[in-house]
């Protein structure tokens, strides 16, 4: 006997959908306990952890500190970095406290009625090796601390009764090439549904055809449980809602199961007409809702939201995107959130991919590793494309206690769970299947290329699949660069036109590129371009002339991207700062950040910042001089003026005495700029920056006036030397946020004189206190080589500013943030909780 599943539509209609008490989902924040310590018995219902903390998750444990290069001492040698010899890493991975084991209890509510329901447990990432037990019984396990994973539960709950949920983490020593966070850093969510349900993440939408007047929407949606239906007919009814919520359901398909199945998977079919296309900056989300009825009662319903989008490879051109040529201004972004570490929040995130508009970034790859469910929604509900990474390395160690450790075991379980969870997301526009791995000159290397990525077809036959490579004469000579969908370079742009000679692709991606390195507000003298610079204050110069032996300047691949239609753009290292990986400075406690990110860890723009921006952001205008104009003791030296704007040309006054036009010279080419000389004189920053080196310092002001390309004054910034420190000067980036308890404005502290002239040096410490209805929730400074702890309500300033964290409560009001600091009066600013 068949059963027989049939499959109604609405069309045309309002939306109002009864209310679900079938499925049920409780977001797991509240109520949990924590501790460090690792007892036997922890896990047992009864242990007795009233003298834990109390903590609410998303929870990292170590963002806390306190810092100390003690904390995972790595003794190696980076070869990827070229060391040869072990050496001693203090801050490589934060100098923060993650090594370690971590426990998590909390009761879980199972209702007295559950009857033939199923409880689940998700997990959107746990740091790492997660043991989760119900009621002292283990029910599962998942080592990589960066996937998202679920259990079913039910046959360990106890419905109506007491059930507690423990989890231990385990972090081991030299497990990160970084600082990886701690503990249930991600969401837990706790759902319970009827024994027939959709599988988690067992929908999947394609859309084979798309243009503006018409798209074909196939979907494919796993029910679950249907071996417990015993009779009766199952009615399933799947609806496209618009972006304004608006039923534009088409088409119906009815499927067919056999007696046997235990899942099963039901299909549907809709034509869209002049369909709303999901593009960078225009996040139009479809949503696909199906329900499924036993005798007429509702048993689950599913939404799962979607865009209508096309991607296309083309030999000789690279990416497009809904037909439309796209050349990826890409970032490389960590997973942490500068001083929350990595606790999950959508403020912060939302507030990075803000930033990262702003500089005209169009794609964000998440090295190395999966990223956090709320980061890929803000990218599909933001406009911005994805490239979703999933590892770091495979077989072969980079660390010795890495996932190489659990790849053979885990990695297709890893990789269809990253898949299946994110192939409805139209922001995500590629998967990367690793960076970097030592694997590359090694034949097996290039098979499990090929396996990595027929995972990745088969599960999902829509997306190119990359991986980030730094060794392009071997992945030449093995084969695994002509393997892939598009070949990912990581640095090394003068190979990209052997590489592309050779290989059958006909386009080139720099996955990875750049790695320029600067401190904010930090300029070193005199100018000269640099590799591998250490200072005894730890900070490189943010004349943006300094790089790592293996990688170059910004304008090395600007010119590179910009000369040749095949390639498909690039992923700067990085856009944002990150904890750990303090290069160059391995060794040097107290670094413990990075100087990669064109925006500092407190999420305050370097001037490279502007840079990006006057080249990627073609929407507005940048101008923007560099550096500052304070120089007590350098009058008369050598202090170039650097201007980064989208205009072509602009002239410079010191103290209203013109120093000359400069415009940017167009003339400057790949071929007669690819040797030492040229790159000392900064022969290619001249297509893109306007540099006077040899201006004088003499304090008073600097004047840039830019021209148009008619030559018309258009713009005019100025910079003038700084006075005495008058006050503290409070801007929110928003002044109103949501009352619950989540919501973060974040309050940028500027150390200023009496006429708002930033104090470009200004270190000192500052005090925070937050009154009414929302709390101080942590501070930074950007300053990679700062120990002053995050959570704290005091933290020095450093190149004059620094942002404060303030966090909503859950009751509306409004609140009161103070600053204070030595020798300057206490400055406050109003937040509206709403
Ligand atoms: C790359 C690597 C990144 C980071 C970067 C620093 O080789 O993929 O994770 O280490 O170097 O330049």
């Amino acid at each position: 006997m068949k059963r027989r599943l049939v499959c109604s539509l609405l069309v045309g209609a309002a939306l109002s959908l009864p209310a679900l008490a079938q499925r049920t989902t409780t977001q797991l924040e509240q109520g949990w306990r924590f501790s460090r310590e690792d007892k036997p018995g922890t896990a047992a219902a009864n242990f007795d952890d009233r003298k834990w903390s109390q903590v609410t998750v998303p929870h990292d444990w170590a963002i806390y500190g306190p810092f100390s290069f003690e904390n995972d001492k790595q003794h190696l040698a980076i070869t990827q970095d070229g060391q040869k010899e072990a050496m001693e890493h203090a801050g490589r991975t934060g100098g923060l406290p993650f090594v370690g084991v971590g426990w998590y209890r909390r009761e879980l509510e199972i209702p007295r009625d559950l009857g033939q329901r199923r409880v689940r447990l998700t997990f959107d990432g746990a740091m790492s090796h997660a043991r989760v037990y119900v009621n002292g019984q283990e029910v599962g396990y998942w080592p990589y601390g960066y996937n998202s994973f679920y259990f079913d539960i039910t046959d360990y709950v106890r419905p109506g009764q007491r059930n507690v949920l423990a989890v231990r983490l385990e972090n081991k020593h030299e497990s990160s090439r970084w600082y990886p966070g701690a503990g249930l850093y991600r969401n837990v969510h706790l759902t319970i549904i009827e024994p027939i349900h959709f599988s988690t993440w067992g929908t999947q939408i394609l859309t084979p055809q798309v243009s503006k007047d018409y798209a074909r929407v196939e979907v494919r949606t796993r029910l679950s449980g249907l071996g417990t239906l015993r009779s009766g007919r199952l009615d399933l009814e799947a609806l496209l809602l618009s972006p304004e919520g608006k039923v534009v359901a088409r088409e119906q398909r009815a499927g067919y199961f056999g007696p046997e199945s235990v899942d099963s998977v039901f299909r549907a079919g809709f034509d869209l007409k002049a369909p709303r296309l999901w593009d960078i900056g225009q996040p139009q989300l479809y949503k696909y809702v199906v329900s499924v009825r036993h005798e007429g009662k509702l048993l689950d319903r599913d939404t799962v939201p979607f865009g209508v989008r096309s991607i296309e490879l083309k030999a000789g051109e690279g990416f497009f995107l809904n037909g439309r040529k796209i050349k990826f201004q890409g970032v490389c972004l960590h997973h942490d959130l500068g001083p929350l570490g990595a606790a999950v929040n959508e403020a912060a995130m939302r507030r990075q991919i803000r930033i990262m508009q702003d500089m005209g970034v169009n794609a964000i790859r998440t090295s190395h590793n999966m990223p956090a469910p709320e980061f890929v929604r803000l990218c599909d509900e933001m406009g911005m494309p994805l490239m979703a990474e999933s590892f770091d390395c495979w077989k072969m160690p980079k660390v010795p206690n890495g996932y190489n450790l659990d790849f053979d075991e885990w990695h297709e379980r890893d990789l269809v769970n990253l898949i299946h969870q994110y192939r409805n997301s139209p922001s995500v526009i590629m998967w990367s299947i690793g960076n970097e791995v030592p694997e590359q000159g090694h034949a097996v290397g290039t098979q499990l290329a090929y396996r990595l990525q027929a995972i990745c077809h088969r599960e999902d036959p829509t997306r190119p699949v990359t991986n980030g490579m730094d060794n392009p004469i071997e992945v030449l000579r093995t084969g695994m660069a002509g393997t892939l969908d598009v070949p990912g370079f990581n640095y090394r742009p003068f190979l990209y036109d052997t590489a592309h000679k050779v290989l059958p692709q006909g386009f080139l991606l720099g996955s990875e590129t750049c790695s320029t390195v600067s401190s904010r507000g930090v300029y070193k003298f005199p100018v000269v371009r640099k590799s591998m610079a250490k200072y005894p204050d730890h900070q490189s110069s943010s004349y943006d002339v300094e790089h790592c032996g293996w990688s170059n300047l910004p304008e090395d691949d600007f010119i590179r991207q910009e000369d040749n239609d095949w390639m498909m753009g690039e992923f700067i290292w990085t856009g944002i700062d990150y904890l750990g990986e303090p290069t160059p400075y391995y060794s040097e406690w107290p670094s413990h950040s990075s100087l990669f990110g064109a925006v500092d860890l407190a999420g305050l723009p370097k001037d490279r910042f502007y840079l990006y921006r006057s080249h990627w952001n073609k929407e507005a205008k940048t101008l923007h001089i560099l550096p500052h104009w304070t120089w007590p003791g350098r009058e008369g030296e050598t202090t170039p003026v650097f201007v980064y704007t989208s205009y072509p040309e602009a002239e410079l006054f010191i103290n209203g005495k013109s120093q000359g036009r400069q415009k940017k010279d167009l003339g400057v080419k790949i071929a007669d700029t690819e040797n030492d000389q040229s790159r000392r004189d900064f022969v290619r920053q001249r297509r893109y920056r306007l540099m006077w080196m040899d201006a004088k310092y003499e304090p008073g002001e600097i004047k840039v006036v830019a021209y148009d390309a008619a030559g018309r004054p258009a713009e005019e910034q100025i910079v003038r030397t700084a006075g005495k420190p008058h006050h503290l000067e409070l801007v929110a980036d928003r002044s109103t946020i949501a009352a619950d308890g989540k919501d973060i404005s974040f309050v940028t502290v500027r150390v200023v004189d009496k006429d708002g002239n930033l104090i470009p040096d200004d270190g000192r410490l500052l005090k925070f206190a937050v009154s009414g209805a929302a709390s101080f929730r942590a501070a930074a400074s950007g300053n990679p080589a700062s120990l002053d702890a995050f959570h704290l309500p005091q933290h020095h300033a450093f190149s004059g500013q620094l942002v404060v964290l303030v966090q909503g409560g859950t009751k509306g009001g409004s609140a009161t943030l103070k600053v204070s600091a030595k020798d300057l009066p206490t400055a406050s600013l109003q937040i509206q909780v709403k």
